[in-house]
């Protein structure tokens, strides 16, 4: 009898299932929510009430494009958190009761540790111990990766996500939501040393993002007051300054990392890993430090079910799984 497990993410504004069968991945089903586009940033309630939208047909598809029955499931799993209470909690309603109506088990999962294994997904995958810069829109952490569910904490943001600080700054250039990929797109364009903008200095592994924001906005400002195009006129080369400047941090830190416990297997993962100036300055490190770089497709990067349902396959082979009473986190741990 093979392993085969429905996998729900809800854990924001992406609605997502996929089926993975004794450890490959079937298929892996979205449903984006662009209702969030026109207030500049995900809205918690619309987010929920999107998510019981969308999540039915979501499921009905994927578990029809697997081919296996749902008779054939062997257990459920779901995001437990971190991310949106009201979001995660429509996700977990329905695995619990999905799960109990088939009379299979339940397995939590939490979405970091999600983002990390969905370097499980395809080849080549990463030598255990690895470091794994995990950079999204809520999050931004370095994870010491032992193996498939041992992880260690070494590092984090001390406020804001590095994903926030594309989006919020690219909201002060006028983008709209999500920016970061379009700060991607005219940051390839334009130069990145045109504006210097102050690059955050934290002790030890720590990460502070709040900063650019202020220095953008002040910077933008005071421009503005000379010339009121100045945005229009500069866009790429703000784009490229800032985008610039968040990556020599996120570097920074990583270089920090991978001395300090003297790894050379390293690992981005999450939406901002998405980002090509990211992706070069990650393969110019790996020649210059011997590092081995893993990169996941761009479709594991951003949040899905695939990687919900690859924890949720190596908590299956250990037997771990929850009580039908298991509530939602929103600040769940690694
Ligand atoms: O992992 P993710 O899909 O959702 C969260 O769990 O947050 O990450 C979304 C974040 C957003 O902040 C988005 O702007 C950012 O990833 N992002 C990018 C790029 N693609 C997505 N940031 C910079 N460059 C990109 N190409
Ligand atoms: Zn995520």
């Amino acid at each position: 009898m093979k392993i085969n497990i429905l996998a729900i993410e809800s854990s924001c504004d992406e609605t997502s299932a996929a089926v993975i069968s004794d450890g490959k991945i079937l298929n892996n089903i979205i449903a984006t929510q662009s209702v969030h586009e026109k207030y500049g940033g995900v809205v918690p309630e619309l987010a929920s009430r999107a998510h019981q939208q969308h999540l039915i047909p979501v499921i009905h598809e994927a578990i029809e494009s697997s081919g296996i029955s749902k008779n054939d499931l062997s257990a459920v799993a779901f995001t437990r958190g971190p991310g949106l209470m009201g979001a995660l909690l429509v996700g977990v309603s329905f695995a619990k009761s999905f799960a109990y109506s088939l009379g299979i088990p339940l397995i939590e999962v939490n979405h970091m540790q999600a983002h990390i294994l969905a370097h499980f997904i395809e080849d080549p995958k990463p030598k255990f111990p690895f470091i794994c810069l995990t950079v999204s829109g809520g999050h931004t952490q370095l994870v010491l990766v032992k193996d498939h569910l041992v992880m260690e904490v070494i590092g984090e943001t001390m406020d804001d996500a590095v994903g926030e600080a594309f989006d919020k700054t690219a909201k002060l250039l006028g983008l709209p939501y999500p920016g970061g990929p379009l700060i991607d797109k005219y940051a390839k364009e334009g130069n990145p040393k045109a504006f210097p903008f102050p690059v955050s200095d934290m002790p030890g592994l720590s990460y502070s993002f709040s900063g650019i924001k202020t220095a953008v906005l002040y910077f933008l400002r005071d421009q503005l007051k000379s010339n009121p195009n100045f945005i229009e006129e500069n866009l790429t080369d703000l784009c490229a300054s800032i985008q610039f400047t968040l990556i020599k941090m996120l570097m920074q830190k990583l270089k920090k990392a991978a001395a300090a416990h003297k790894i050379n297997h390293i690992a981005i993962a999450g939406g901002v890993s998405a980002n090509s100036g990211l992706r070069a300055e990650l393969q110019l490190l790996a020649k210059k430090h011997g590092w081995s770089v893993y990169i996941p497709k761009f479709e594991y990067c951003t949040d899905n079910a695939a990687m919900i349902a690859m924890v949720g396959h190596y908590k299956y082979l250990k037997g771990e799984f929850c009580a039908m009473d298991v509530v939602p986190e929103a600040r769940m741990k690694i």
